[in-house]
């Protein structure tokens, strides 16, 4: 080997050594480098300290959170990797107890995509500094004891793909401004005390795959136009004090798989117009109206654009259920309370085969001796349906855990094993 080379070789591994312990020295000199924003830290440490800790409570998460780490690692917090903001703040269930204040350190959180403050005791109102979370996808404020009227800056998060407020004590209309929020799929807020009408601008919302509102005291009659929200998949408003129609326009929704409106006060004639074929439907819940007939139902097949109208005649005997065969994936059918007085013979429903829930009850019912049901019910209800025959398809049912036949006529004596027996 050359002198010069070896030379060369040591005067470059001097610089490798030289540079290597420069950038140690340099590593070692510096702070941990920290993702998450000052402001943004300054925020949520001001957040935690609106609620104070009971100390009781293993699940605050708040409680782990240090003020000398990076606020990024913090539990319950996502930040955008590039910017340092607070993306997401999840601290569902966390036992915070207090109320939200209009100058909450939340509200300082102007980044936020995603909010879930979902089972926590935050009783009170709801500011209408919640609209300034201009970038806000998804609310979760499930089960947080707030109450009052929901802010109508709510419709100012145009970017809000999830509002779920289920659970709550709310109060008042759904604000008008709702109808803004054109990327929202889903519209939950069960359980609450909701009064007004079913606005028109709810019919904006195009993208609603889902809309939750049980349990509320909205009353009035629902659009007659709704087949604007045709992604509409899951449509559950029982329990309220809607009346009038049931509107046709519903039943063409083909994308709809959920229809709950039992126990309102529609109370007119129900027209099931055009239903969507092969429909989807598999909850159609009626029960628990003042439905008056002649129930009219119409059939759109796919094959044939001519609508099939059926009767469903009150003041004759048989009722004419044929157009429920079309719903092949039927698993929840409520009918109960009909308020006619047509009878409705089971043997329609031995046609099906994925029915889980049927509800019958107070209609008058009638079903032969051999009737054989192949669908594996786990809920019947028959209450008051004149029934004056022990039901001997109940035999091959086994999957029943819920049957409800009192108020009838059944007569017989207890038979261990079959219940009633005829003889
Ligand atoms: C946490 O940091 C903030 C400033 O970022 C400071 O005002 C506050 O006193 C600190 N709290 C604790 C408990 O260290
Ligand atoms: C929540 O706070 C209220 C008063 O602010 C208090 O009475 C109550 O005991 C607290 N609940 C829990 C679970 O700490
Ligand atoms: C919505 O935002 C606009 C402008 O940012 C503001 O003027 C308006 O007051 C907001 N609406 C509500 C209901 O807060
Ligand atoms: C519904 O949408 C239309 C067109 O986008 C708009 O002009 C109208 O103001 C909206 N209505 C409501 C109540 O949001
Ligand atoms: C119902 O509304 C849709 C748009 O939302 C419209 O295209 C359709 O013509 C309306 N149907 C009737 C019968 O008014
Ligand atoms: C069903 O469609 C037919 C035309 O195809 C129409 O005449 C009828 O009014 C529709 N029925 C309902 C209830 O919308
Ligand atoms: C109830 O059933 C009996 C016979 O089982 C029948 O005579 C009576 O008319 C029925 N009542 C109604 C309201 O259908």
């Amino acid at each position: 080997m050359h002198s010069c080379c070896a030379r060369k070789i040591i005067v470059w591994s001097l610089c490798l050594i030289f540079y290597l312990s420069h950038s140690i020295l340099v590593c070692g000199s510096s702070p941990p480098k920290h993702l998450c924003r000052q402001d943004q830290r300054d925020a949520l440490w001001e957040f935690k300290s609106e609620f104070p800790l009971s100390g009781m409570a293993a699940d605050e998460k708040t409680q782990t959170w240090r003020n000398n780490s990076d606020c990024c690692s913090w539990d319950g917090i996502t930040c955008d990797p590039k910017t340092g903001n607070v993306a997401e703040l999840n601290l569902w269930g966390s036992s915070l107890n207090g109320s939200l204040r209009s100058s909450s350190g939340l509200f300082k959180l102007q980044y936020l995509h995603s909010l879930n403050l979902g089972s926590n005791n935050l009783a009170g109102i709801l500011p209408d500094f919640i609209g300034d979370l201009k970038y806000l996808r998804v609310l979760r404020l499930s089960g947080c004891n707030l109450f009052g009227k929901l802010p109508s800056s709510l419709g100012n998060l145009s970017d809000l793909t999830v509002l779920e407020l289920d659970g709550n004590g709310f109060t008042g209309e759904l604000p008008v401004s709702l109808g803004n929020l054109k990327q929202l799929t889903k519209l939950l807020v069960a359980s609450s005390k909701l009064s007004g009408n079913f606005h028109h601008a709810l019919l904006n919302l195009t993208e609603l795959t889902a809309i939750n509102l049980v349990s509320n005291q909205l009353e009035g009659t629902l659009p007659s136009n709704m087949s604007s929200l045709s992604k509409l998949e899951y449509f559950d408003i029982g329990s309220n004090l809607f009346s009038g129609f049931v509107p046709s326009s519903l039943f063409m929704i083909p994308s709809l798989i959920h229809l709950k409106l039992e126990r309102n006060h529609f109370n007119s004639l129900l027209e099931i117009g055009n239903f969507s074929s092969p429909s989807k439907l598999q909850t159609l819940s009626l029960g628990g109206n003042r439905l008056s007939g002649p129930i009219r139902i119409y059939i759109k097949t796919s094959r044939s654009l001519v609508s099939r109208p059926l009767f469903w005649d009150t003041l004759r005997d048989e009722v004419d259920f044929s157009t429920f065969l079309h719903l092949k994936s039927l698993t929840f059918l409520d009918i109960s309370t009909l308020n006619t007085r047509s009878i409705v013979d089971m043997s329609l429903f031995s046609h099906f085969e994925s029915l889980s829930l049927l509800s019958l009850s107070r209609n008058t019912v009638k079903f032969s001796s051999t009737l054989h049901l192949v669908s594996p019910i786990g809920s019947l209800a028959l209450a008051s349906c004149n029934i004056s025959e022990f039901p001997k398809f109940l035999r091959t049912q086994t999957s029943l855990f819920n049957l409800d036949i009192s108020q009838n006529q059944i007569k017989g004596k207890y038979q261990r094993g079959y219940g009633v027996s005829q003889d």
